[in-house]
Order: structure tokens, then sequence, then C-alpha cells
């Protein structure tokens, strides 16, 4: 299979995916520094505005200040929005080329209610009018790199066919599938069924989606499906350093060296960014739900992480967890 040059990532890419509330610039900056091996990073989404305009300053906010300023990693950044039919697109990808953004990716498929109610996200699965409008505006007024992350549809698979061949018809670059109905929302497994599906019918290339956890998922997602690319979401808060797993050395031992250097990295920069120390441990437990899964004893280390009353000892209970760890392997 061939792929399109456009693409600003090369095949059996991994693409760190946007995640609402985790992945703000801070985040993004961080990873993006530590881990360069991942190919592309994206916002999270900004919604279009119905009336009125945002001004500059909000995106260059939302794509992150220092991202802005470093072109090695502005380069690597999807902006990816939200829009209706009603919105203001036009002006917002206006600005978007402005300031030189490169690659534009559109939400459909985010299962919020709000978002839903207003014509965007998830419910342009539903309503491929719409749907077209959209990309035709987008196609008109964007003229590099835009791709698309959908899902399979709202409850079912019954448009899926046809919405990959219109937004294959409308000029798009690549689409980003999440193996999930807008209703199954994170449970369940992913169908990576529907990505091999959506990479017999289409020759625009398919990037697949979801739950994809582990090095081997990444190799077994690819060779199953021939996805051309494949992106990570809470596998990648698993596994923050998941592309260098993709090299012989084993996952455990990554895992115990990487821990230290990711959680440190990013307390640093919540400090410097004027964070009081509480808010900071507050951040770091929150990026904890996965990390320590594959650890023996792994649930009752993260329990006290998130018990930990201080970064000391936060720092003090994580160590003691890599230490037990290579104990018992
Ligand atoms: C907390 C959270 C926030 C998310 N925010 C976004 C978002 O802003 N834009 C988007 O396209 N997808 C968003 N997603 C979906 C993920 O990018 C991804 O498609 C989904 O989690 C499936 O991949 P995974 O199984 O690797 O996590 C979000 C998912 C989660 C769990």
């Amino acid at each position: 299979m061939t792929f399109n040059s456009l693409l600003p990532f090369a095949p059996k890419s991994l693409l760190f995916a946007p995640l609402e509330g985790i992945t703000d610039a801070l985040y993004r900056t961080v990873i993006m520094k530590l881990y360069p091996e991942w190919a592309r990073f994206s916002t999270d989404f900004l919604r279009v505005p119905t009336s009125g305009k945002y001004p500059r300053s909000k995106f260059i906010e939302h794509l992150g200040y220092d991202i802005y300023q470093n072109p090695d990693l502005f380069r690597k950044t999807a902006f990816q929005i939200i829009t209706t039919e009603k919105a203001q697109t036009h002006p917002v990808l206006d600005a978007l080329t402005e300031l030189g953004v490169t690659h534009l990716d559109l939400n459909l498929g985010c299962p919020s209610r709000t978002v839903i109610n207003h014509g965007g996200g998830s419910y342009l699965l539903t309503d491929l009018r719409a749907l077209k409008n959209i990309l035709i505006t987008i196609r008109a007024h964007w003229s590099g790199p835009f791709t698309v992350k959908m899902r399979i549809g709202m409850s079912d698979d019954s448009l899926f066919d046809e919405t990959l061949s219109l937004i294959e018809g409308e000029g798009v670059d690549a689409i980003t599938l999440h193996a999930r109905t807008r209703n199954q929302l994170y449970a369940g497994r992913a169908d990576w069924n529907f990505i091999k599906r959506a990479v017999q019918q289409v020759k625009i290339p398919v990037i697949g989606n979801g739950d994809i956890w582990t090095s081997d998922d990444v190799t077994a997602c690819l060779n199953e499906t021939g996805c051309h690319s494949v992106m990570i979401g809470r596998g990648a808060l698993k596994t923050p350093w998941m592309p260098r797993l993709m090299g012989p050395q084993g996952e455990l031992e990554v895992r115990r060296t990487q821990l230290p250097i990711y959680y440190e990295t990013l307390a640093t920069h919540f400090q410097k960014a004027g964070n009081a120390d509480l808010v900071v441990l507050k951040r770091l437990k929150s990026l904890s739900r996965y990390t320590l899964e594959d650890f023996p004893d792994g649930n009752l280390w993260k329990t006290k992480l998130l018990r930990s009353q201080s970064l000391a000892e936060f720092f003090e209970v994580l160590k003691k967890a890599i230490v037990t760890s290579e104990d018992q392997i």
C-alpha cells in the first residue's frame, strides 16, 4: 500500500493522543522534550466559537507558548478543533494559518453531551450533510495536512462506510479511528476489525487507535489491521516512553528507569510554572492511574502514592515501589 506523502510523519509512527484535561501545553512540552521519539502530539480540542472571534493569544495559549517558540516542537504538533455547521470555522482557520500551524485535526469523536447538543464531535457521525459542509469549508480554507479523528459511529456502524467515503472524497489526508462507538465511551475493548475495514475501504492512511497498551499491542495493531500508524492515549499515560520499547530492552526494565525521570521532570516543570507543591503533588497523583500497574502489588503501590501527603513522600513511595519490584522479579 502506498501512503500519502503529505502526511507529516512516516509509516509505523507512534502518535501521542489528545487527552483533554491531561495533555495541556505544559504536559506536552515536558513529554516532547523527554521522549522525542513520539512522532506527533496533538492539542486537545479547541471549540470553534459560534459568534465572535478568539484573540490570537488564545490559539498560542492552547498550543503552548514554549511549543510555539520552538520550531521542532511546533512542527510536531497537530492543532485539534471541534466545530459545528454554524460555528466560525473560516476565521479560525485563517488565524491558525497566520500562526504557522502545520497540521489541523478535526474532532469527530467527542462523546460529551454538551458538544453533541451543539452539533459537534461525534454528533457529526450522525449528520453527514452537516459533516460534508464542514469538510468543504475546511478544505477550501486550509491548505496544509488535514486529518480527522473519529469513532465507528454514534451507537452502531450503520453509517461507517458512508462516513469513510465522504471523508476521503472531501480531501482529508488521513483518518484516525478510535475503534469504538460514541455510546461505548471508553468501555469494553476497542474492535480493531473496524480499523482493518477502514484500511481496506479508503486509500488515505488510517491511524489505528483504541486499547493499545503495550509495545506488543503496537506491533499487533499495525500487523493485524495494516494501518499506517498508531495513536495511543491511556497507554501513553501508562507508558510515556512507549516508543523506546520498540527496541530490544524489556518493558519493566525501561519502566523502572523512566518512572523517576518522568515524575521528577514533570514536578520540576510544574514547580517552575509557579505551582505550589501541593498542586504539583495533586497533578502527579492524577498521572499515576496506570503507571505502576505492571509491578507486583501495583495497585497497593498506587494507593500509597495517592495517599502521600507531600512530594517527598510521593517520591519515597515511588522509589520503594521500584526497588521492591526489582527484588520480586
Ligand atoms: C481523559 C480523556 C480525554 C480525551 N480528550 C480527547 C480530546 O481532547 N480529543 C480527542 O480527539 N480525543 C480525546 N480523547 C480520546 C483519546 O484521544 C483516545 O481516542 C481514546 O482514549 C482511545 O485511545 P486509548 O485506548 O489509547 O486511550 C480523550 C480520552 C480521554 C480518556
